[in-house]
């Protein structure tokens, strides 16, 4: 039984920030209790230059008001970056994000085709950079198939490019773990929302917004097979929340947006799992080594103290006009940071 429970340098390998006054709100929410972060670029306009990469930084920089955080910025995916330009940006990036057309929020400027020929240039590039490369991997069909029809898209990428690191995001259901495992150069990072909820958390009672996203939680057996591979720290996979925070209006409303919003209470969600499958001494390597092996990184030291005491999630976050609902949101978790 533990009373108290190191996380050694948590780090987040797939966070949205937004911008503006969402920025100041979810920003310091990370950057408090996570050493690093990678940092979605699916900003409206997306981050797709140089400049706007590095004032977007400097904007992330500031409002996580804590000098021990490194944002790992990343840019959004465009058929005709050339090789100089990958170059040229390549140390101040840890990866580039693919976003299909049309599959999520902000990709609308998306890749129009998965053509491999089409992508061929851009990825050959990246490949000979050494740049990894982090993926939506989600078709237009049919909302439970989704990532299920995108597999042997991920296929031929893995196939195609052998050097090229492949990140699949966010993987959602048993079938890419068989992918993930097949190929020496996939690899993925895996959400708290896919390990604890099913799309019953989602319709199968009250609808609950809060609980939508993309790729949709699925069945049980689909989080079974997903809890394994991450209570077992399996070296493929890292976390990345995925926290998505969009505002109250925007989730509870007709055409409401998909994302959940889980940065401040990952570290206690993940704790409270973990210590319920006694799979604690695995919870570091989830959280911190796993991903410094695979991006090739080292993470700045942070010792996050975790006790066994009540936490009570807010109802909501609020910042001027921005407030946003967390995932579980007034439950209670059985671990807390220490403050
Ligand atoms: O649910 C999601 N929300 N999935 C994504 O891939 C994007 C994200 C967002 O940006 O809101
Ligand atoms: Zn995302």
């Amino acid at each position: 039984m533990y009373s108290e429970f190191i996380i050694e340098t948590p780090l987040d390998m797939h966070l949205h920030l937004r911008d503006e006054d969402m920025l100041k709100l979810v920003a310091p929410l990370t950057s408090k209790n996570f050493s690093a972060a990678l940092i979605m670029p699916n900003l409206n306009p997306p981050i797709t230059t140089k400049k706007d990469l590095l004032n977007y930084k400097e904007r992330i920089k500031k409002a996580s008001k804590n000098e021990n955080f490194e944002p790992l910025m990343t840019i959004f995916f465009q058929v005709d970056y050339s090789y100089e330009f990958l170059k040229e940006i390549k140390d101040e990036i840890i990866a580039v994000k693919l976003y299909p057309f049309g599959v999520t929020t902000n990709s609308e400027t998306g890749v129009a085709s998965m053509d491999v020929e089409i992508l061929r240039p851009t990825l050959q590039s990246m490949e000979k950079l050494g740049i990894p490369l982090c993926v939506h991997g989600e078709t237009k069909g049919f909302i439970m198939d989704r990532e299920k029809e995108f597999l042997p898209i991920y296929e031929s990428l893995a196939i195609n490019f052998p050097k090229l690191k492949i990140m699949m995001e966010h993987i959602s259901s048993k079938e890419s773990i068989d992918l993930l495992k097949k190929y020496d150069n996939l690899y993925a990072t895996i959400t708290i929302h896919h390990l604890l909820l099913t799309l019953d958390d989602v319709l199968g009672g009250m609808l609950n917004p809060h609980n939508f996203c993309k790729p949709i939680v699925k069945r049980p057996d689909d989080r079974d097979a997903l809890l394994q591979l991450v209570l077992n720290a399996h070296p493929k996979v890292m976390f990345g929340s995925d926290s998505a925070p969009h505002q109250k209006e925007n989730k509870e409303c007709h055409h409401g947006s998909a994302g959940v919003f889980s940065a401040p209470i990952a570290l206690q969600a993940l704790t409270q799992l973990f210590e319920k499958y006694n799979k604690l001494d695995n919870l570091n390597k989830f959280l911190s080594l796993n991903a410094q092996k695979i991006y090739n990184i080292k993470a700045k030291k942070k010792l996050i103290k975790m006790i066994k005491k009540d936490f009570t999630i807010p109802k909501s976050y609020k910042y001027n006009n921005e407030e946003v609902i967390p995932l579980f949101s007034n439950e209670t978790l059985s671990w807390s940071i220490e403050s």
